[in-house]
């Protein structure tokens, strides 16, 4: 069935798109908590470094190769290395975000669950006493998280069923800078907070002491979470993406402004976690224990700013959430119906349907099923860890592969610098290549082998 693909309208559109994937809970709750669990400042250095010198050169690759097959991760396997193995690399990405989007999806509910409670003032109106124990009483009741994961899920499938240009394209432009100031707001505030000094020093005095083979495997699958990368995500992004944009530039561009999005979060979370003598290791629910401390303090000085702030920010982060969310599922979606045949509908609703089963073990198991473990860990985490640490790097390892060896140099040569237009990236190309071809994969393996032996 041959049928003309969509694509992004403009520039600003692209680069909005692969931002609203990128920016997302993996910024806002993921990443202060795992810098709390993974010792402050030392942490956030090793995940800038991984950022920039093992996981930008995999949105290289994920962009060429989505933009060079203009199909869906299985489909480019197959245009660009037909009748190969490659083809498993496909699979592969087109699973491990479907497994994201089930625990993803919970924590989206959290955040349908605080936006409720923020437009009923409960932040504001509940006494400070008992602030402390609101996300431990949400959490371990059965049914409200399990309600708010089938809401935010809903909503996902039904922004996906909207398209790719109706849908996607429309919904990030307007939220992120909004999000962006409100995150600004609360870090001014979170700082200005008796005992948050502390908080800030954490964030910005490393102690290497504390850096271990698990540390160095946490933060590169945090930058892998972050960018969205090695699911196959980008790749079918930048299969949307016009001949005449720059991979380059939106490479840079998404990479830095998810950066700055999580360092932001960080400095409104931590200061604000050691002034309600929160433990910055308390795991998945560090931000949602932090936040009613937050809003209920602001909401002694000036309870109406309180409310606001409250309301503006969970609807923002819904939203973020929300982008990164119909991300995840359009990588399948894109796989169901370009190469099954499916129908947009039944695509959506088979993916929902299994993220919403997978969803409601994730949730139940921070209250009924906290006792289940694998491996050590809850299903939460164990989904996380699977995907982050392992899932996420080894297909950006195969992504990098299969730029640097199984395709031609003058191929990504090519699609890199269009064509040779691009000068800026024809003088990078070398650089480029380099990092595609050799550090990247040799460093994902080094921390790969070293968190294995150590
Ligand atoms: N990057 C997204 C976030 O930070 C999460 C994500 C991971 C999205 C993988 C798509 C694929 O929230």
């Amino acid at each position: 069935m041959i049928k003309q693909r969509e694509n992004f309208g403009s520039r600003a559109a692209v680069i909005m798109a692969m931002a609203g994937s990128a920016i997302g809970l993996g910024n806002i709750w993921r990443f202060p908590y795992m810098v709390g669990e993974y010792g402050g400042a030392a942490f956030i250095i090793l995940y800038i470094l991984c950022s920039f010198i093992l996981v930008l050169p995999i949105f290289f690759a994920e962009t060429i190769i989505g933009r060079r097959s203009r199909s869906n991760t299985f489909g480019a396997m197959r245009k660009l290395a037909p009748g190969t193995a490659w083809k498993w690399l496909g699979l592969l990405t087109i699973v491990s975000p479907i497994i994201i989007l089930s625990y993803y999806s919970v924590v989206g509910g959290w955040s349908v669950e605080y936006l409720f409670k923020a437009l009923t003032f409960d932040f504001t109106d509940t006494p400070p006493d008992q602030i402390q124990g609101f996300f431990g009483r949400f959490i371990s009741a059965t049914w409200r998280p399990i309600v708010a994961h089938t809401v935010f899920l809903a909503m996902v499938a039904g922004i996906i069923l909207a398209g790719v240009k109706k849908g996607i394209e429309k919904f990030t432009k307007i939220t992120m800078p909004i999000l962006f100031v409100l995150v600004v707001i609360i870090t001014i505030y979170s700082v200005s907070l008796p005992g948050a000094s502390k908080g800030v020093e954490y964030l910005v005095k490393p102690d290497f002491s504390k850096i271990s083979a698990s540390t160095v495997a946490a933060a590169m699958g945090q930058a892998f979470f972050s960018l969205s990368l090695g699911v196959g995500t980008i790749l079918t992004y930048a299969s949307y993406v016009r001949k005449d944009e720059n991979i380059l530039a939106s490479g840079v561009g998404t990479a830095v402004s998810d950066l700055l999005f999580a360092i932001l979060a960080g400095f409104s979370i931590m200061p604000a976690v050691f002034a309600a003598g929160i433990t910055p290791g308390a795991g998945p629910g560090l931000v949602f224990e932090t936040l009613p401390f937050i809003f209920n303090k602001m909401g002694v000085a000036i309870p109406w700013i309180s409310a606001l702030v409250a309301i503006l920010f969970f609807v923002t982060i819904l939203v973020a959430a929300l982008t990164s969310a119909i991300s995840m599922m359009e990588v399948g979606v894109a796989y169901l119906t370009e190469e099954k045949g499916m129908k947009r509908l039944t695509a959506t609703l088979a993916i929902t349907a299994f993220a919403w089963v997978v969803g409601i073990l994730c949730s139940l198991s921070f209250g009924p099923l906290s006792g289940v473990s694998l491996l050590g860990n809850s299903i939460f985490d164990f989904l996380d860890k699977l995907c982050s640490n392992w899932l996420l790097p080894a297909g950006g390892l195969l992504f990098t592969l299969f730029v640097g060896w199984k395709m031609s140099r003058a191929d990504v040569k090519d699609e890199f610098t269009n064509g040779g237009t691009l000068k800026a990236n024809t003088r990078l190309f070398g650089l480029i290549w380099f990092l595609l071809r050799f550090v990247a994969p040799v460093g994902i393996v080094a921390v790969f082998v070293t968190n294995l032996l150590l």
